[in-house]
């Protein structure tokens, strides 16, 4: 793999909002939340969890990300990956200097840019979901209110003819620059 490769790579990730009725195997829904374990953390504190609900259960939790109608396009999505702290509610396993971890958002931030990395890599789609109920999902998982759940990841394969759209982003002058 190179530098070409993985240009393709992010190139063709995309926030899929439509998919395919095409199953997808478990192993594969486990092998790329393995992989997006991989995903560094402040001090390797690991502050995170991903649940994985597919199936009859996912029917279950696909309110929880139409919250005033919005996402539509979950229900038909094969799994429904949530991004969650840990259960110790973000408390830091090393030093006694910090107790508080101040970078958990940013770690399960990088947590979830690593599987839906490893997810195009696997072909499959996916689309962050920041529009969610956190309240229902802690009550559906049975988590306290300090377990917090930024967003949940749908994936799926996606739907036949479903094509790459050109990248909309900013001017690479008003977002880069090199100093030297
Ligand atoms: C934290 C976060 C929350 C998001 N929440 C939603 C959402 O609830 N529904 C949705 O359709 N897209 C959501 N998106 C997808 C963004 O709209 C999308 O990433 C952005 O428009 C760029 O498009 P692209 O992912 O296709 O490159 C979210 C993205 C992020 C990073």
């Amino acid at each position: 793999m190179d530098l070409n490769d993985i240009e393709t790579l992010y190139l063709h990730r995309q926030s899929c909002r439509e998919f395919s009725e095409k199953p997808v195997a478990e192993e594969l829904i486990q092998k790329i939340c393995e992989l997006a374990l991989l995903s560094p953390s402040a001090v390797n504190a690991q502050p995170w969890q991903l649940i994985a609900v597919m199936g009859e259960k996912k029917d279950e939790f696909v309110k929880a990300v139409q919250p005033m109608g919005m996402n539509k396009f979950a229900s038909k999505a094969q799994a429904l990956i949530v991004v969650a702290q840990d259960k110790s509610g973000g408390v830091m396993r090393v030093g006694e200097i910090v107790k508080e971890n101040p970078y958990v958002k940013n770690d399960l931030g990088l947590l979830t840019a690593h599987l839906i990395l490893a997810a195009e890599a696997a072909g499959l789609g996916t689309c962050i979901l920041g529009g969610r109920d956190e309240d229902k999902l802690r009550a559906l998982l049975g988590f306290k209110k300090d377990v917090h759940i930024p967003h949940v990841v749908a994936v799926g394969y996606p739907a036949e003819g479903y094509e790459v759209r050109p990248k909309k982003r900013k001017p690479l002058k008003e977002t880069f620059c090199l100093l030297k």
